[in-house]
């Protein structure tokens, strides 16, 4: 196995102060290698996103590091997770892509201004290797002059995954990104999302409720519950064989455990 390209470990995560504290994440450790895909599910308010924004640079942990390919890259309660001129390589998109875009760019030119930004094209430049990209991800010309909200949830979603390659990330995490799309669209993604991988190495964690789509892209999957990881290991053997009463509760009450999920529409490969 290759060396991880980013790893948190025994990351925890403190909210309020005193008799108010809270802890969303607790003693979670979680690794991810150089092109693969790794899952993270759980109940909703189990942790799934703050630990995601830890590792992303976003949110500090109280105790815990980060490290990228084996150096850590920031001290615990340290704002600065991922050294600045190092942000671009870990990449982060949301579950609501209306939220991540803004209502009055063009998608075009939403895309055009992070490749402006983070590879300094030119204005020019930018336009055209815009148009490029999400021509790469399904996303044709005039899709590509309409508003936000002339797209669809699917679309709206592949335009933010444009914008977040923008900097040509190393990692992608994607927080449950097919939970606003129907279920055409959430194939789609899960596609792009695996071709992603294969043309560009790229280390995606894919956190998401949809047990088909885990099945379908990840090797490793950890499953959450309290802000602990309670249990962790190849997908297909978690799925299967859970070890855990809870992880059994859990997976019976997500979609896509008995086949009714997106996985009804892609082809029976195992996501590796
Ligand atoms: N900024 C914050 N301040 C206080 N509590 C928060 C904050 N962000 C998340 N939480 C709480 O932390 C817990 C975990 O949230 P989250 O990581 O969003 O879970 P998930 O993504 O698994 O649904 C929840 O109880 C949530 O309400
Ligand atoms: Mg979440």
């Amino acid at each position: 196995m290759s060396r991880p390209l980013l790893e948190g470990r025994n990351i925890t995560v403190r909210f309020g102060r005193g008799a108010n504290a809270f802890e969303a994440v607790r003693d979670a450790s979680l690794s991810l290698n150089p092109g693969e895909i790794v899952g993270v599910v759980g109940e909703s308010g189990s942790g799934k996103t703050t630990l995601a924004r830890v590792l992303v640079g976003l949110q500090p942990a109280a105790f815990g590091t980060v490290l990228w390919e084996g150096k850590q890259v920031a001290e615990p309660d340290s704002r600065e997770r991922v050294p600045k001129n190092e942000r671009w390589k870990v990449q982060m998109v949301f579950q609501d892509p209306y939220s991540s875009l803004n209502p009055r760019m063009r998608a075009w030119s939403a895309v055009a201004e992070a490749l402006q930004v983070w590879r300094g094209l030119t204005r020019k430049q930018a336009q055209a290797e815009s148009f490029s990209l999400l021509q790469s991800i399904g996303i044709d010309e005039s899709q590509a002059r309409r508003f936000p909200k002339a797209l669809s949830g699917g679309q709206r979603q592949r335009v933010s995954i444009a914008r977040a390659l923008a900097p040509e990330p190393r990692v992608l995490i994607a927080d449950e990104p097919t939970s606003a799309i129907d279920q055409s669209a959430q194939a789609r993604l899960a596609n792009l999302l695996r071709r992603l991988r294969s043309e560009r190495n790229l280390a995606i964690l894919f956190i998401s409720h949809d047990l088909a789509l885990v099945r379908y892209l990840t090797s490793r999957v950890h499953v959450m519950r309290r802000g602990r990881i309670v249990e962790a290991g190849p997908t297909e053997t978690v799925l299967r064989k859970p070890r855990h009463a809870y992880t059994r509760v859990l997976l019976d009450s997500l979609p896509g455990r008995r086949g009714m999920g997106s996985a009804a529409f892609l082809p029976p490969i195992r996501g590796g």
